[in-house]
């Protein structure tokens, strides 16, 4: 008999089957799992006539983590028979469970996400802990999968196929137990731990009877099915907004969720559960769950462990911040720190820019208490946190610095050097600078061991990730410390060694780059905008560069040419340099900020592509193959291989050390496609792996230009059989 379910008979018939896994700090859906409940069940089953009811309780701080990764990312086609026999078992012995003819209760300690919201939905009544930490939720479509355990066929049956995908399955929505009670998959919510047992034995005494609703004969699903033709005539909208959601994006899993549910909803239960498992293993053996696992399980599962943190160094919580500049940055900087309880000095040069910067937070935080999220009083709390002032002394006793004045060396040492001997003598010196040397910054104070690189991206509030900077007189203490400010932020950090650029900057230059160089081809700038987000990037490419507009990576550009000329190298004008030159000299089109550039704007917003691109760069040579069809697969490739050979350079280099820093930096900071799982995940998981990448990267490279020419660590790679991990 397996350790899994540990089995407690009370007087009252009642048996508490409790789940801990052993050796394991959460119960996961592995082959122990999958024996050991069937096997449960089976007793359960055979021993019916004893017992009244089952409470499935939980010895971990969670109730049940959900699939286990690990397994799921060894799935191939290979793997059908296996897969499906596992699943099929799962499920039957779910199903047992649920057709017991005995109340079950599930009472929810604590998280039940994926898998473990499926066994609870197995259960009868659904009883959670009010727990701070505990979520409920299908997070599965994050991953790339769907949840293959009957929670597609129990949620539609339970709230409807419109409630459950918009409400559970398609966002992946994380529920507090009061929100999964308003939603409808927990059924009541109680705030005494030592409660949670006695309340599902009272249950199981006051409902002897308990069936699922769907087991009830002429039970009829919410709000109707494809066969009702009221429902039908709606049922077109979902595919085309999820169409429009996506953006063509190649995210297999929202649409196979639907076809789950729809297809479900038309047939008997096991019926539906069988459909449900056929999508499971069409989406768990391709290479996209694969992807998003690893970036976002085990790639966020390294950095959150400690990443590229240097080991050995005392954990450190920042308690008062310096931020110095109180713009646009800054004034995102200050709202972060004092939300994450930090309390916060915003200097700027007036006392009045100051309170400009502070009155960005009023603006969030109201927003946030119109919506309900937060409460006057929290705001207040968080406000209270901020001085806006104009005087360095108010700076006295910070143990944290950030400064985000203009993107300018002298004045970032003049400001350091005002505020150096006023904060702690150990304070960790910060700069948020986008392009600036961080050795070189760190030549104007007088610790540059304690001086790092924070670089946050706009708007800081939303922004996940924070880049952080290694300059070459950076101590272990302080890259410690400032990865430490990261997590206290509850943002995603990432180490980089100090270079031009760092690694987003750079890496993000090159897409943009790509993107600017096809419409100095001739390719049609509305085709470009579509590749970039049919590729499945955030924002089209024309409208990227018009955002960060066309002057300042210019005028970078130009300073980089000019340093890398003076260190006695030679510059290879990549083709996109030339139309932005166009653009900026001769026809004055400077982005978004100046109200032009590849877009028009009326009024601050967007209003259509500039007609005289067509005019004056829709003459070129355009690389048509294909006959006359636009090459939209070279056309996105080069934007996502310009990317991902960037990196690889940036390996090389020894900018970026770590396969998880680049490939969640890489998602969480410059929009790389999630589908890819990260930049070198892209790599990895290319048709033919690396080897089948460098021979794609060697036909592009004869096409487009030598830029595409794979690096020596790459081939090198490929000949090994190496992959990024
Ligand atoms: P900004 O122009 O909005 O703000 C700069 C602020 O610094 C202004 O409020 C200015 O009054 C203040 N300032 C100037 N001299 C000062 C002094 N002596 N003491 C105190 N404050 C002073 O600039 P933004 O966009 O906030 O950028 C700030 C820094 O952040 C720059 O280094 C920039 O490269 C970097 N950065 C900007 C990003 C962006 O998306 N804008 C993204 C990441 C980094």
């Amino acid at each position: 008999m397996s350790e899994f379910f540990k089995w407690d008979k009370d007087s009252d018939g009642i048996v508490t089957l409790t789940m801990d896994a052993p050796g394991q700090s959460a119960n996961t859906m592995n082959a122990e799992f999958t024996s050991a409940v069937a096997e449960v069940v089976e007793r359960l089953r055979r021993e019916r006539e004893e017992i009244t009811g089952v409470v499935l309780a939980s010895a971990k701080k969670t109730f049940f983590a959900g699939g286990d990764l690990n397994d799921l990312r060894r799935i191939t086609p290979e793997h059908a028979d296996e897969f499906m026999a596992t699943l099929a078992s799962t499920k039957g012995a779910l199903r047992g469970l649920e057709t017991l003819g005995r109340p079950v209760v599930a009472a929810l300690n604590g998280s039940a996400l994926g898998g473990g919201l499926e066994i609870a939905l197995s259960c009868h009544h659904r009883i959670a802990l009010d727990n701070p930490k505990a979520r409920f939720g299908f997070p599965e479509v994050t991953l790339g999968l769907l949840p293959g355990a009957g929670g597609i066929v129990r949620t539609v049956r339970m709230l409807g196929i419109a409630d459950a995908l918009l409400k559970l399955l398609l966002q992946g929505q994380q529920l507090r137990p009061a929100d999964a009670q308003a939603t409808g998959i927990v059924d009541e919510v109680i705030s005494e731990e030592s409660e949670l047992i006695p309340r599902a034995k009272q249950w199981i005494k006051d409902n002897p009877e308990a069936v699922q609703p769907w087991d009830v004969k002429g039970y009829k699903i919410p709000g109707g099915t494809p066969t009702n033709p009221k429902f039908a005539a709606n049922l077109p909208a979902f595919p085309a907004n999820l169409r429009k959601q996506l953006k063509g994006a190649p995210m297999p899993a929202p649409k196979a969720i639907l076809s789950a549910a729809v297809e479900g909803a038309q047939v008997d239960f096991d019926s539906a559960l069988r459909i449900e498992s056929r999508y499971m293993f069409s989406l768990a053996s391709g290479q996209t769950a694969k992807n998003m696992i690893k970036a976002f399980f085990f790639d966020l599962q390294t950095i959150n462990k400690g990443g590229s943190r240097p080991q050995g160094v005392p954990a450190y919580t920042a308690r008062k911040v310096a931020v110095l500049g109180a713009g646009m940055m800054g004034a995102g900087i200050a709202y972060s720190c004092a939300r994450s309880g930090m309390e916060v000095v915003l200097k700027d040069v007036s006392a009045e820019a100051a309170e400009r910067g502070k009155n960005y937070s009023v603006g969030l935080l109201d927003k946030q208490v119109s919506r309900g999220k937060l409460t006057a009083e929290k705001r207040a709390e968080i406000l209270a946190r901020i001085t806006p002032t104009a005087d360095a002394a108010d700076l006295a006793g910070a143990d944290l610095v950030i400064e985000a004045v203009f993107e300018n060396t002298e004045l970032k040492h003049k400001v350091f050097a005002e505020i150096q001997d006023v904060v702690n003598p150990d304070a960790l010196l910060c700069s948020n600078t986008s392009t600036l040397p961080i050795t070189g910054l760190a030549e104007g104070v007088k610790r540059p061991e304690d001086f790092v690189g924070l670089h946050f991206f706009s708007p800081v509030d939303k922004m996940p990730l924070v880049e952080i900077i290694r300059g070459a007189n950076t101590s272990d203490e302080a890259l410690a410390k400032a990865f430490d400010v990261v997590l206290q932020l509850k943002k995603t950090p990432i180490v980089v060694n100090d270079s031009r650029g760092f690694f987003t900057s750079r890496v993000i230059g090159t897409f943009i780059n790509e993107g600017v160089a096809m419409l100095g081809e001739g390719l049609p700038a509305p085709s470009i905008e579509q590749a970039s987000t049919q590729a499945g990037y955030p924002a089209p490419v024309l409208s990227l560069m018009d955002e960060l507009t066309l002057t300042l990576p210019r005028k970078i550009r130009d300073e980089t040419r000019k340093a890398v000329e003076a260190a006695g190298g030679v510059w290879h004008a990549h083709p996109a340099e030339a139309v932005i030159d166009r653009m900026v000299t001769e026809f004055d089109r400077g982005g978004r900020s100046a109200g032009k550039g590849f877009y028009d704007y009326a009024e601050g917003k967007r209003a259509g592509l500039w007609p005289g691109l067509r005019e004056h760069f829709g003459k070129g040579d355009a690389i048509i193959r294909d006959g006359d069809a636009i090459p939209f697969k070279d056309m996105q490739e080069r934007m996502l291989f310009a990317e991902a050979l960037e990196t690889v350079k940036c390996v090389e280099e020894g900018v970026i050390t770590s396969v998880a820093d680049a490939n969640i930096g890489s998602i969480f900071g410059i929009g790389f496609p999630p589908w890819t799982g990260g930049v070198l995940q892209y790599i990895n998981g290319y048709p033919g792996g690396v080897a089948g990448f460098v021979a794609r990267a060697e036909e592009l490279a004869k096409t487009y230009g030598d830029r595409f020419s794979p690096p020596e660590l790459l081939r090198t790679k490929a000949a090994n059989g190496e992959t990024f991990e």
